[in-house]
């Protein structure tokens, strides 16, 4: 077995490698896109709302079950529920989650690096052009960058929780903060860019409907890294005298706050290049805007200030996504290690060699899903229609089982390991939380109404994606 147990360094460290994999193409992508295509402000009040009702007792939950524990997901259910067998299995729940939504993210993220690699090199006008996407993800050069992306995750990974994730956390995210609010700064500085921040924070609520309520919920879920596994092994991690709820608190805040400034970053950008644009027609995905749709928008910047310029607003745009891609990576990938480490004995290396090499085969089948081979194109037929290899992993792990996971998180904390339990442990480090307001509305909500609301949205995605 390994030695004693590794933690972070310092309760801003937590926070900072917490909010590492908070923020990724959720919150500066796929959030502004939501936005978009949802009511503006009335997306985002929406949002927020989900954010610190609904998520952040999950948080608290998932953060209390790893410290309490001081074990991997699996560790962690197996130990408080009393060695339970049943209750064994949201613990393979919460480890097979990450190891697969990791996969096809790194594939995403893949494609990240490769546009700022081209952006890099001077041929932004060649990602602007129609059918670059679809050439360039066919082509072999992305497992070249899956090599590179996977060399750089695995080093972080290697240095161990002090020394790579809390440290690469401490450089990275202040400079993300720094260029997001740079970019932001620029693009509010552009003529036009009124009308998109109108769009964005004035709110249209008539575009609310039960579609874009559910959409609101799974988006700030998967925004704050829940029922993935990634808070419990972090929970392990933390020191006992840091508060949970208010560490909870500071990352939930700082991943709000990242979405929100994504979105003046995005919604201007569309609104200004694009006046009479209706929002209903962007594409849903965040790949669509990331690599068909944004390369357009920065080449326009050249008539202002040139192609370099553009280039440069592009590269940095490019780059910020693959930062907080790359420590949201680093988050999944830890929980198979830390499981590996806690349930096998083995070593951090031994761990990392064996995640990688099996993640690397199933990167490779995803990245090959697009058009490279036909059976990994049409894998499954779900709902009526072909589905590729990527997609069914994306379904499977994000779309289903990751509120499933949530929820049965919720019941977990409440049913068997018990409230007075999990009270405890959230008194530990904030021995002012007990018989606050918060203290008692988390109790409440986690056992009652956050699991039904969960509940809806797995029985939902089941009945739209299967059948
Ligand atoms: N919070 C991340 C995001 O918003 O993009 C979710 C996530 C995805 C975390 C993939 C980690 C990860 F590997």
């Amino acid at each position: 077995m390994s030695a004693a147990r590794e933690h972070f360094g310092s309760r801003l460290g937590f926070i900072l490698a917490a909010a590492g994999s908070a923020v990724g193409i959720g919150n500066l992508v796929s959030f502004p896109v939501a936005a978009t295509k949802s009511g503006g402000g009335a997306f985002l009040l929406v949002y927020a709302l989900f954010v610190f009702l609904i998520c952040l007792p999950v948080m608290m939950a998932e953060l209390a079950l790893g410290r309490k524990s001081d074990k991997d997901p699996v560790g962690a259910y197996r130990q408080l529920s009393g060695g339970s067998t049943l209750w064994r299995i949201p613990g393979w729940f919460a480890l097979i989650t990450p190891y697969m939504i990791a996969v096809f993210y790194m594939v995403v993220t893949v494609w990240v690096l490769g546009y700022l690699v081209e952006t890099l090199k001077g041929n932004l006008d060649v990602l602007a052009t129609e059918s670059y996407f679809g050439t360039f993800i066919n082509s072999k050069v992305v497992f070249l960058y899956l090599i590179v992306l996977m060399l750089l995750i695995n080093g972080v990974l290697s240095l161990g929780v002090k020394d790579g994730i809390e440290r690469a956390a401490k450089t990275l995210m202040p400079m993300l903060f720094v260029l997001l609010l740079g970019l932001v700064v620029f693009v509010l500085t552009r003529e036009g860019a009124g009308t998109g921040l109108s769009y964005y924070l004035i709110p249209d609520f008539s575009k609310l409907d039960a579609e874009v309520v559910s959409k609101a919920m799974s988006q700030a879920f998967f925004s704050l890294s829940l029922g993935m596994g990634i808070m419990i092994t972090y929970g392990s991690y933390m020191k006992k005298r840091d508060s949970i709820p208010g560490s909870a608190k500071a990352v939930a805040l700082t991943d709000t706050m990242v979405a929100f400034t994504a979105g003046l970053l995005i919604l201007p950008s569309v609104f200004h290049f694009n006046p009479n644009i209706d929002p209903s027609t962007l594409s849903d995905s965040s790949a669509g805007m990331i690599f068909l749709f944004l390369p357009k928008i920065f080449l326009s910047l050249q008539d202002g200030i040139g192609y370099f310029g553009a280039s440069a607003v592009a590269a940095i745009f490019f780059f910020l996504v693959f930062v907080a891609a790359l420590t949201s990576l680093v988050s999944i990938i830890e929980v198979p290690i830390a499981s590996l480490r806690d349930e096998r004995g083995m070593s951090r290396k031994k761990a990392i060699y064996t995640v990688a090499a099996s993640q690397f085969i199933l990167a490779v089948l995803c990245a090959m899903s697009f058009g490279m081979a036909d059976w990994l194109t049409q894998f499954v037929k779900l709902a009526g229609s072909d589905k590729s290899f990527f997609d069914l992993v994306e379904i499977l792990f994000y779309d289903t089982i990751l509120p499933l996971n949530g929820l049965l998180v919720c019941l977990f904390v409440i049913y068997k390991w018990k409230r007075a339990n999990f009270d405890r442990e959230l008194q530990e480090g904030d021995s002012g939380f007990a018989g606050t307001l918060s203290q008692k509305y988390v109790n409440f909500s986690l056992g009652t109404f956050i699991p039904f609301i969960l509940l809806i949205i797995f029985i939902n995605t089941v009945a739209l994606k299967f059948f």
